[in-house]
């Protein structure tokens, strides 16, 4: 199966970061967001990337110049017609992806493999808005793509093996480290981390030690690279929320369920880095 032109669909956090991977590594990209200035803020947003690597004498400016005239951007899913990849990273809500799904499956070539960058919801339903199940798996990148080796491949029951070592390869074509895992909520790395995450929320809460107190607690005392709420305000707390609760729909664990401080965050619009405030404020 091989790829040349590779779609990505959503303008957010993670939509510009895996079109820059894509980008990087030879491939012909196309973004789709729903209105022509976001899709251009993305590419906006590849090229400040790439100017920071030139910066950094990472790259030279000639290498970034062929990179982003890789990338095209659109507002017409059926721009997305002629591609041998689409990646999805829109919001992470189940509903809005199956129909993404069903109306790219009207759009693409029978050979084309659709990608879900999902967190943790079931892929297998994302396969079967689809007219070819077996085509259809996860590539879920991390956030910030460019700098995460990691890449899960997700298998679900649906899928062929053709599809995932396609996959595989893809991933591995862009410097990553694939692993591949089964379609179950959270897979690998969120069903890990998002108790760790959902019970630093409780210990702020329950009023053990302040956000800055913990943050630094578990990056001197267990090397982590940042805190729980500077992680959490980089992952946005609304995608955080919707990652909890489908934990805990699929498993029914109390340590998935999510701490009451988060959803009330969610809803008076604190998500994060993405609104300028979360656990921390980024308005200065
Ligand atoms: N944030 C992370 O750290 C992270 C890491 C890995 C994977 N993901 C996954 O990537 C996906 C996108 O996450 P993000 O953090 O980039 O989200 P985000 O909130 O930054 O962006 C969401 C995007 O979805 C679009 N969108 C919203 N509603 C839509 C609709 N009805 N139809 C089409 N598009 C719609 C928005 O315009 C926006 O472009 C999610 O599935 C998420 O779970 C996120």
């Amino acid at each position: 199966m091989s790829i040349t032109r590779v779609g990505i669909i959503g303008s957010g956090i993670m939509g510009s970061g895996i079109a820059e991977v894509a980008a990087s590594n030879g491939y012909d990209v196309v973004l789709r967001s729903r209105s022509q200035e976001s899709a251009d803020a993305m590419k906006a947003g590849v090229q400040k990337s790439l100017a920071r690597q030139v910066e950094k004498e990472k790259r030279t400016q000639s290498e970034a110049d062929e990179i982003l005239a890789r990338v095209s951007t659109t507002t017409d899913l059926k721009a997305l017609g002629d591609c041998d990849l689409i990646i999805e990273s829109v919001v992470e809500d189940l509903d809005v992806k199956m129909a993404l799904f069903k109306e790219l499956d009207t759009i693409v070539k029978d050979s084309a493999i659709l990608a879900t960058n999902t967190s943790t919801l079931p892929v297998v339903e994302m396969a079967m808005a689809t007219s070819n199940p077996q085509n259809v798996c996860g590539i879920h990148f991390f956030n910030p793509a460019p700098a995460m080796a990691l890449v899960e491949v997700v298998r679900p029951i649906t899928s062929s093996d053709e599809t995932i070592a396609a996959a595989i390869a893809f991933a591995e074509s862009c410097g990553k480290d694939p692993v591949e895992v089964k379609d179950q909520a959270g897979f690998i790395v969120n069903a890990l981390l998002f108790p760790y995450l959902n019970n630093a929320i409780r210990l702020l809460e329950s009023g053990v030690a302040t956000r800055e107190g913990i943050d630094t607690a578990m990056k001197g005392g267990c090397g982590f690279p940042m805190g729980p709420f500077a992680l959490l305000d980089l992952v946005g707390l609304d995608t955080s929320l919707a990652i909890l609760d489908a934990l805990y729909a699929e498993f029914r664990d109390p340590n998935y369920a999510a701490v009451p401080l988060l959803r009330r965050m969610v809803a008076s619009g604190q998500l994060g880095r993405k609104s300028k405030k979360g656990f921390y404020d980024y308005s200065k």
